[in-house]
């Protein structure tokens, strides 16, 4: 739990989003920060091991400098050790299918296992690879762009009730000023960026009204103009006018919105800017940014657009899209605003790690076995290269031993005979034991479906090797005030 200096608290087991609130100073301790975020970008998950195996990385590199190494020597062969780490990887990685869904579903549960919504990992694991599998083609794709998954978050209910909507949702309700229907079967959508409400006089202006005449004549002009907005709405059968949120004026005004009603048009206001794009491509719709170019060719399509009652308020969700686009809405749910965005976190990490497999198929064994089978491979070719060089390469494959050191330690077992004991069965060829949190012991990982993508163990070995061999390289700190 953190508490920032704004009064802001927050809970969460994310490495990145942990390191995000310190206030730093020093150098160093930023660039570990950058490299969290690092990972963050290009994986996604792996956010806290980046960081723990740089930590590890230095604390080796500090060891060899004592010993007189110079430090270029070190970042040479820590450079070299990365490189070769990864080819090991590479090797004891097991290729996936994207139409394994299962596959999938157990790396997404491997992601969510840390987390504290890790009870309903049963829930989310399969909502993230849903609406990832529903974004890409899987046959042919090699990238997921996330852009294409809408989280909301609605305070209300448990973690349980988060769902996956094939379609969209807007966190509020429609508009009521006039009455106006809460729901529309058969729905012909139209997404306008332009206000129903008469023009604003600039800021510093004012219209002085002192008859009647003149109170009639503004009404008057306002009514024509409303009508005149409106017209091409009603002629098109649109009954679901989607509004862009306008700060400038009222989107829609009383009068606007009465006209509507009358006509049982159902209007959902306060659309975001930056929803734009997303709505379009979810509904196959074009947004309409002027009323002289509304045309019913440009709205979507949709079997329901009902308002839905929550216990914090009213959303409104768009379901049964006649020609969807690869998009879809993840709704989430949760008792308080801590345990929605730590839901929102977990589940984003989840979505990186399927994106992860989409990028590179392969997946490799959890639960420190790749950490220490590398190490392992990595101290043996060491041997092989010998000299300074071999010497460094072994530090570094020590250094490696962190992580299952670590997820001894955070599962209550002694680290050091657990990690003696992972080692001893790596050397007899056991390439994928590792330790079995559940059962408190080294097991055959992949009997319990421990497994995570192979981008995410191989960006944390390059992001932190290359986050060290920059420290190791600086000569001296000038500190200029
Ligand atoms: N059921 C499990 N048994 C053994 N090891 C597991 C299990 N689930 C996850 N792990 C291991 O836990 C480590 C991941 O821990 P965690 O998710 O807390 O950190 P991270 O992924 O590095 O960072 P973050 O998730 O904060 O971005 C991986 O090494 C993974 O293999
Ligand atoms: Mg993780």
């Amino acid at each position: 739990m953190i508490t920032t200096s704004t009064g802001e608290t927050i809970i969460t087991n994310d490495g990145a989003t942990i390191l995000k609130q310190m206030e730093l100073k020093h150098p160093a301790a930023m660039m570990m920060v950058d490299l969290s975020h690092s990972q963050d970008v290009e994986a996604g998950d792996g956010t806290t091991s980046v960081v723990v195996i740089a930590g590890s990385l230095l604390r080796a590199a500090s060891g060899l400098l004592d010993k007189g190494i110079h430090p270029m020597t070190i970042a040479d062969a820590y450079r070299k050790a990365s490189e070769q780490s990864l080819l090991i990887l590479k090797d004891i990685a097991v290729p996936a299918q994207l139409s394994d869904r299962k596959a999938l579903i157990n790396l997404a549960v491997t992601s969510l296992n840390s987390k504290i919504v890790s009870a309903n990992s049963s829930l989310l694991a399969p909502i993230a690879v849903d609406a990832v599998l529903k974004t890409i083609d899987v046959k042919s794709s090699n990238n997921v762009d996330l852009k294409n998954i809408k989280i909301v978050k609605k305070l209300g209910a448990t973690v349980e009730e988060t769902e996956l909507i094939e379609g969209i949702v807007f966190e509020h309700a429609a508009e009521h000023k006039a009455g106006g229907p809460s729901s529309c079967k058969a729905a012909k959508i139209a997404l306008i960026q332009y206000c129903l409400s008469s023009p604003k006089p600039n800021m510093e202006h004012s219209v002085v009204i002192d008859d009647y005449q003149q109170i009639d004549r503004a009404l008057r002009e306002e009514r024509a103009y409303i009508l005149k907005v409106i017209k091409p709405i009603i002629k098109s059968g649109c009954n679901v006018l989607l509004v862009q949120k306008s700060i400038l004026r009222d989107a829609v005004s009383e009068l606007a919105a009465h006209y509507l009603a009358k006509k049982n048009i159902m209007v959902v206001p306060e659309v975001e800017r930056e929803d734009i794009e997303f709505i379009a491509t979810t509904l196959g719709c074009i947004p309409i940014a002027d009323s002289d170019y509304f045309d019913a060719k440009k709205m979507g399509y949709a079997d329901l657009v009902e308002e839905v009652n929550t216990p914090v308020g009213k959303i409104v969700k768009v379901t049964g899209v006649k020609n969807p686009g690869r998009t879809v809405t993840i709704l989430i749910r949760g008792s308080n605003w801590m345990m929605v965005d730590e839901a929102e976190r977990s589940v984003h990490d989840a979505l990186c790690v399927v994106r992860s497999l989409v990028k590179q198929k392969f997946m490799v064994p959890g639960g420190g076995a790749p950490e220490t089978e590398v190490g392992l491979q990595l101290s043996r070719h060491a041997d092989t290269v010998g000299g300074m060089a071999g010497f460094c390469m072994k530090a570094y494959a020590r250094a490696l031993e962190v992580i299952p050191y670590t997820l001894a330690e955070n599962a209550g077992l002694s680290p050091v005979a657990v990690v003696t004991e992972l080692r001893r069965r790596h050397a007899q060829g056991e390439r994928t034991a590792g330790i079995n949190l559940k059962k408190g012991k080294i097991t055959d990982i992949l009997e319990e479906n421990v497994l995570q993508p192979l981008l995410v163990s191989s960006s944390c070995i390059k992001l932190a090797t290359e986050c060290v061999t920059t420290i190791l390289k600086v000569d001296e700190i000038v500190a200029i005030r």
